[in-house]
């Protein structure tokens, strides 16, 4: 499609109270700004950015994640404002899509009513209760007529329920036309993108408004809105795994990033946290768990327990209050209260309640590699570096501090001693 997109990102973002530019944000695990880009270039090769407020932090974060952006750095200090931020863009196309980097709701689907129409400007509008903070917009015999910010608004004009949404598509002659000849002349001493509309009017130029679906269209300007959009995102996520299949139970308490993956019969249970590039098939997580950026395969997990990134469980059942990071487990059964870390387990092998890897020494990390069919008793601790080979027995309460050979019994305890009666003598007779 012969369709370029400006997606601008130069704001302070002040009302956001916050030292991370407002569009790296993150929702459901992304920056803002990235659901922006990936919606643009689902339309688009030309897709530019125009920056200014923290432009190195935000360009290095999004060159990191997408290629063939170009970045247009916004002469702020001379040209403030959406149509400050719009001048001198070399986009190529002949006609220019304009998007808000703040909009992180917005999608392909959700844009396309704008691009597809002809018009010297196409806007997206729609209808609140309380259009208080935008642009109100003057519509007559079906056409825009103008937009008046709300700071400029006459007590009247305040009343009018049909707001600008931020989204206009443009044909390039208008804003090559218009832009040189923008003022600053209103309440915030800023360049208006949206005075282009009473510009294009007086010539004669048609204007035409598309509703769109407000949520889709939503700006976060505030912390308040970053919430209220999160909620939207999850439940587009969610309804999304539940149509594939997935069972979740009282989804409104479950958390999943957008980058995760779900396959095959999964079940989730209330109260569940997917995070990060995880990917999950075929498995039960149980109430309140976690899962970090880890692969989970025909397994069962919790009720709460925790997976720390780069775990990949296969065949595995983790219990309550089990932490795994960094571990692979496969045909693992650890039912209770263990840590696991940075631990290699083969097949058939129980891990006892009470199990841990002392993985950290104070300085470094170290591997614990156990074979097959190891029966690990309760309350031991495995001291790595530390290799046990298949078929191994380690008793209950045992500290591992050396290697143990395939099938062995490691044992490592101070024999018990029963002193007679000394309950009475210590308590008293009874
Ligand atoms: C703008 C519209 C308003 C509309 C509202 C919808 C104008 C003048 N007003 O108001 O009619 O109802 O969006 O959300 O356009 N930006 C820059 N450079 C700047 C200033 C802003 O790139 O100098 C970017 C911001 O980063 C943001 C976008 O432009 O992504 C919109 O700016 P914002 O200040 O939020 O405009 P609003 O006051 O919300
Ligand atoms: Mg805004």
């Amino acid at each position: 499609m012969s369709l370029s997109v400006i997606i601008l990102a130069a704001g302070q973002g002040t009302r956001m109270k916050s030292t991370l530019p407002k569009v790296l944000h993150p929702i459901s695990g992304r920056p803002m700004l990235h659901y922006v880009v990936e919606a643009a270039q689902a339309l688009s090769d030309d897709v530019h950015i125009v920056l200014y407020h923290q432009h190195e932090r935000i360009r290095e974060d999004l060159e990191a994640h997408f290629e063939n952006l170009r970045f247009t750095l916004q002469d702020h200090a001379n040209y403030p404002g959406t149509g400050g931020a719009v001048m001198n863009v070399p986009v190529r196309h002949d006609k220019v899509l304009v998007l808000n980097g703040d909009m992180p709701l917005v999608t392909a689907e959700a844009l396309e009513p704008l691009v597809s129409k002809e018009a010297d400007i196409v806007m997206s509008v729609f209808d609140l209760p309380d259009p208080s903070g935008y642009g109100r917009v003057v519509i007559e015999e079906g056409e825009v007529v103008g937009i008046v910010e709300e700071k400029d608004c006459t007590p009247k004009q305040k009343e009018i329920k049909t707001v600008n949404a931020g989204v206009y598509c443009f044909k390039k002659a208008v804003l090559d036309r218009h832009l040189p000849n923008l003022s600053n002349d209103n309440a915030q001493q800023e360049y208006y993108l949206t005075d282009l509309i009473a510009m294009t009017r007086s010539e004669g130029g048609h204007i035409v408004p598309v509703w769109v679906e407000e949520a889709a269209f939503k700006g976060v300007n505030s912390r308040y809105d970053l919430a209220n959009a999160e909620r939207i995102m999850q439940n587009r996520i969610k309804e999304r795994w539940m149509r594939a299949g997935v069972t979740m139970r009282l989804p409104e308490t479950i958390y999943i990033d957008s980058r995760a993956v779900l396959e095959g019969d999964c079940i989730l249970e209330n109260g569940v946290t997917i995070q990060g590039e995880t990917k999950i098939i075929s498995s039960h997580i149980k109430a309140h768990s976690v899962i970090e950026e880890s692969i989970i395969e025909n397994s069962s997990v919790g009720p709460l327990a925790r997976i720390r990134p780069a775990s990949r469980l296969v065949n595995t059942h983790i219990g309550n209050f089990v932490e795994v990071k960094k571990s692979t487990l496969k045909g693992v059964k650890a039912g209770h209260l263990s840590y696991l870390g940075d631990a290699e387990i083969d097949e058939g092998t129980n891990v006892g309640a009470g199990t841990i890897t002392c993985n950290y020494d104070g300085k470094a990390k170290y591997k614990t590699k156990i074979g097959k069919n190891v029966f690990i008793g309760s309350d031991s601790q495995l001291v790595a570096p530390v290799t046990i080979e298949d078929d191994v027995i380690i008793a209950a309460g045992t500290t591992v501090t050396k290697d143990v050979e395939k099938g062995a019994l490691a044992i490592a305890r101070t024999p018990l001693k029963s002193v007679a009666g000394f309950f009475y003598k210590f308590f008293g007779a009874k």
